[in-house]
Formats: C-alpha cells, structure tokens, sequence
C-alpha cells in the first residue's frame, strides 16, 4: 500500500504515520525526520537543509526529490510506504508520479488531515520530541509516561527549534502557499480523502482506518 499524508504542520501527520506504518507492516517515510538526523549528524544533506529549516522555509526541491528517489528504492519499500511530509509542492509531485511510473506502481491513498488553526498552534507549542529515537509527545495530548523523558529510549525531551512562534507563522503561511494546491492536484485525480475527526490520536487512526478499508 502507498499512502500519503497531507495537511498542515502539527495535523498528526508524523503521529499517525507511525501508527499506519506499524499496522501496514511498511516504512513511514517522513521526510523532517530524515533532514532533522542529516542535520544532526552533519551530513552533506544536513548542512544545505539546516539554514530552510529554521527559517520555516521548505528545502529545495531538487534536494529533497534525490533524497526520496535513493530511499524509496530500497528493498524495505517493495511493499509500499507511508510518505510523511513529502510531496509538499507541486514539483514533488509530478517527480513522485515519476518514480512510481518507473516502477510500475501507483498511490492508493492521499489522507489530508484538517485540523482548525488554534488546535495547530496548540498542538505545535506543546509537541516534544525525543533527539534520539525521534518519538512525539504532547504535553497534555499524549504526555511521555515519565515527565520531559522519552518513553523509548529515557532519553531527555526536547522542543523542535522551528516549534517557536515566529517560525511556527511562516511554516503555516509555507503551507497555504506550496502544499494547499496539492489538495486539488490529488482531488482531480480521485485520490483525496478528508480527514476531520476532532478527538485524540486513536479517534483519527480509527477514523483513518476506515476510509483506507472502505477503498477509493
Ligand atoms: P516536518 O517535520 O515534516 O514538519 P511539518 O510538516 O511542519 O509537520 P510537523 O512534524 O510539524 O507536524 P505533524 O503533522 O507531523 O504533526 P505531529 O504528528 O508531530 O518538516 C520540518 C521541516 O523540514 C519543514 O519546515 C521543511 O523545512 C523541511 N521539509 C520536510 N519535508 C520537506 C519537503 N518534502 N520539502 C521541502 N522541505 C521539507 O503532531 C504535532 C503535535 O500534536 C504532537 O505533539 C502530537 O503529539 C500532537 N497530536 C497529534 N495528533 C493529535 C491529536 N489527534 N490530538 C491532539 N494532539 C495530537
């Protein structure tokens, strides 16, 4: 199965890939998560993404479009992926309709997720993250077991850099910009499912699941 996630910063994109990828017995491939690890770790890739990131603004495409073609031809996605984060512009798009051409594949599902703009800013302010092992935690919506410690690993939680206020404005106004006309390229093409439940994480997999179960 090939599924992507599309929706604002801080919808619950990363949180329920990781609950999709575990039920789907598939990778989640998110792609703020694979350019935090390039920046920690100092690689190339990291030091040309860090000055977009914390700005707010979105990684050339070019960049992110290599990264993706190299990780999804790995022997791990055969069976598909859960795309989180990526394509984020139309350029994406087309190159993503280009890879799975070659390979003879095609998207299943596009779940956009639609949260109100005060539950995102609620949502991002509130977000740790662990440095480690890359777990989210909320700190009322989904509190580590043990205060400011990651469940996983009991390493020490932290707040992403791009969750200050300022930075959180221009990765929304990015959004409206570069990824809101995705929702109509996958909508033309009968791909686009809408996701509005309100509650909690588990209320939005259930919800999740049963649009991936009802099929297009
Ligand atoms: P990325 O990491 O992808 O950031 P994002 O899209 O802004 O998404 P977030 O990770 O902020 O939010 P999310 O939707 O995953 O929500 P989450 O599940 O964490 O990208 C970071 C940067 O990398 C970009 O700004 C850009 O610079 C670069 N980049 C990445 N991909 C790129 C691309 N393709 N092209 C170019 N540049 C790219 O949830 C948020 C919080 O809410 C958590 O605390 C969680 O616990 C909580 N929560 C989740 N669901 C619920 C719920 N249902 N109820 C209550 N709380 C909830």
């Amino acid at each position: 199965m090939r599924i992507v996630l599309l929706g604002q910063p801080g919808s619950g994109k990363g949180t329920q890939a990781q609950r999709l990828a575990a039920a789907q017995g598939i990778p989640r491939l998110t792609t703020g998560e694979m350019l935090r690890v390039a920046v920690r770790d100092g690689a190339p890739l990291g030091k040309d993404a860090k000055r977009y990131m914390e700005r707010g603004d979105l990684v050339p495409d070019q960049l992110i479009v290599a990264l993706m073609q190299e990780r999804m031809g790995t022997a791990d996605c055969a069976r598909g992926y859960i795309l989180d984060g990526f394509p984020r512009t139309r350029v994406q798009a087309e190159a993503l309709d280009a890879m799975l051409t070659t390979v003879g594949a095609a998207l299943q599902h596009v779940l956009l997720l639609e949260v109100d703009e005060a539950e995102i800013r609620r949502r991002l302010s509130g977000r740790r993250e662990c440095p480690k092992c890359g777990s989210t935690f909320h700190l009322t919506a989904q509190p580590p077991k043990v205060a400011g410690v990651c469940d996983r690993c009991q390493t020490a939680l932290v707040q992403r850099p791009d969750d200050q206020e300022a930075t959180i404005a221009r990765r929304l106004a990015v959004y409206v910009r570069e990824t809101k006309p995705l929702i109509g390229y996958y909508e033309a093409r009968g791909l686009l499912r809408r996701v509005t439940a309100p509650g909690g994480p588990d209320e939005v997999f259930r919800a999740i699941s049963s649009l991936i179960t009802m099929g297009p």
